[in-house]
């Protein structure tokens, strides 16, 4: 049977190319009319998260598809058109965008009685809405895209008289200027909206509830991610941890050298907040560092937890974003509080024939794993290979969650957290461990 294939970001355009290579049949349908995601900026899915000076973090030769690098014409670091006109460059080259329904949004996806593995979706495009039924679905809707506001919301916040918007809804800068803009959270949109803020609006403030170590995209003039490599990067945590903590002192010091809380983590048990003008911004004082919200104070007054006040015009709530499949009733597959227990973050344990691709938030990017992961599922799909019985994947499901709370700080953006070499060595593991005997 054919296998369906749900978006055409990244991730779903990696499963289309290696499906079509490995001669597995598929249809892959796209709510949006281009390829790309959440890096097709003003994305007409409505979708995207990019704003207009978004660059990838995390460089190219790293990030680029085994089965494509990205353009040696291209920066170390692209921006979102660049990245955008690679997806297109991928697709083209693959002859993949004839195989894509594009305006088609998947509307449901139901398990079929009695089946082992089969399922119904049903679609929406410019032909109306139908279903059609699978032998295998492959999920590649994304996971940042349904914004996460704080919860509970502070208190004060419905009387507060200024602006309030998450970053999902940031574009251009302009929305600062002239004001006094209080930026929440220290991942990555906080740190580039807060840089971009600082050239244009009167005050900008950063608070956050922890600490954070800022990486710069540069260490000795190499991009911070090509300092580990497919062999360097199967060390030990701790010694990734004091090779990086060595040249972070060197180039930028302590983050209570800016006026930032000191973190209540180790270096690498969070998610990389990467930036090289943030902490400068700070020390011209263009930003000002603030502990959490306490609560809203009437007019454009905030209170932060250290009893300081400031009167703002426009929050921009940074506190990162839900995993969310509309297209699913909960009961087959959901992630309350961003919880997903996956087996090697890809397979439902009781849920034949379906497959997650690209949920992983990796210290690296995320498309190489994404198209590893589509590798495994091919040969999963074609019978190159076999899951382990249920009740093994959920012991091993169980275990990773277990070594994963210990390896990351707790906190919903640390649920799909990886290493990215030991993950993906993880996954050819699997690939390997798997086979069918011939
Ligand atoms: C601001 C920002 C910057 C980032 N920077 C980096 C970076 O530098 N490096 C990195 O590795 N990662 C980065 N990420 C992570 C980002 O999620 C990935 O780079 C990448 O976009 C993941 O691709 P994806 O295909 O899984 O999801 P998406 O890019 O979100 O694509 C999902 C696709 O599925 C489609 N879709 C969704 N629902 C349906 C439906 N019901 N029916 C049909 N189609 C549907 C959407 O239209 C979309 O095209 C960043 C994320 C954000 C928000
Ligand atoms: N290419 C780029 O330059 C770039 C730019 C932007 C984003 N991204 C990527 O996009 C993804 C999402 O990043 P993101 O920064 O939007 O989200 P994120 O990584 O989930 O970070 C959310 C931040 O908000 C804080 N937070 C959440 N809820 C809060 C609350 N109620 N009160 C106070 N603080 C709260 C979190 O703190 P805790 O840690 O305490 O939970 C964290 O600091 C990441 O993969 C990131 O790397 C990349």
């Amino acid at each position: 049977m054919k296998a369906c294939v749900i978006g055409a970001g990244s991730s779903g355009i990696a499963a289309a190319q290696v499906l079509q290579a490995r001669g597995i049949d598929f249809d892959c349908f796209e709510k949006g009319s281009k390829v790309g995601g959440n890096w097709r900026y003003e994305n007409d899915n409505g979708m995207s998260s990019a704003y207009r000076s978004l660059h990838i973090n995390t460089s190219r030769r790293v990030m680029a598809f085994k089965s494509l690098p990205m353009p040696e014409g291209y920066p170390d670091y692209p921006d979102h058109f660049q990245m955008a006109a690679y997806f297109d460059e991928v697709v083209d080259r693959f002859r993949l965008r004839e195989r894509i329904e594009f305006g088609t949004e998947v509307l449901s996806v139901v398990p079929v009685d009695g089946s082992a593995g089969e399922w119904d979706v049903t679609i929406k495009g410019p032909g109306g809405e139908e279903t059609r039924r699978y032998g295998a679905v492959l999920v590649a809707n994304g996971h940042h895209w349904d914004p996460r506001w704080p919860e509970p919301a502070f208190a004060g916040a419905d009387e507060f008289s200024g602006e309030q918007i998450h970053a999902h809804e940031y574009r251009e800068s302009d929305i600062a200027k002239g004001k006094r803009v209080l930026v929440l959270g220290i991942g990555n949109s906080a740190v580039d909206i807060a840089v971009e803020s600082s050239r244009i609006a009167d005050a900008t403030f950063l608070a956050t509830r922890r600490g954070a170590w800022v990486i710069p995209k540069y260490l000795n003039g190499k991009p911070v991610d090509e300092i580990a490599n497919s062999v360097t990067g199967l060390a030990p945590i701790p010694v990734m941890r004091a090779v990086l903590q060595r040249s972070l002192k060197v180039a930028v010091g302590s983050p209570t050298d800016y006026g930032l809380p000191k973190p209540d983590h180790k270096l690498l048990e969070a998610h990389p907040t990467v930036s090289s003008e943030f902490l400068p911004r700070l020390g011209h004082g263009d930003i000002t560092a603030k502990p959490n919200i306490d609560r809203f104070t009437g007019g454009r007054g905030v209170r932060f937890v250290d009893g300081t006040e400031e009167e703002v015009d426009l929050v921009v709530y940074c506190t990162g974003y839900k995993i969310s499949f509309p297209f699913f009733d909960p009961e087959v597959l959901a992630a309350p509080e961003n919880v997903l227990p996956l087996y090697r973050r890809v397979v439902p344990a009781d849920r034949p024939g379906l497959y997650v691709i690209g949920l992983v938030q990796p210290l690296g990017p995320i498309m190489p794993l994404a198209e590893a992961q589509c590798e495994w599922v091919a040969d999963l799909i074609s019978g190159r290979a076999a899951l382990p019985p249920v009740a093994t994947m959920e012991r091993e499901i169980a275990s990773e969650e277990e070594k994963q709370r210990k390896r990351f700080v707790a906190s919903k953006r640390h649920t799909v957290e990886v290493d990215f070499y030991p993950y993906l060595r993880e996954i050819r593991r699997e690939r390997k461990r798997a086979a069918a005997p011939a």
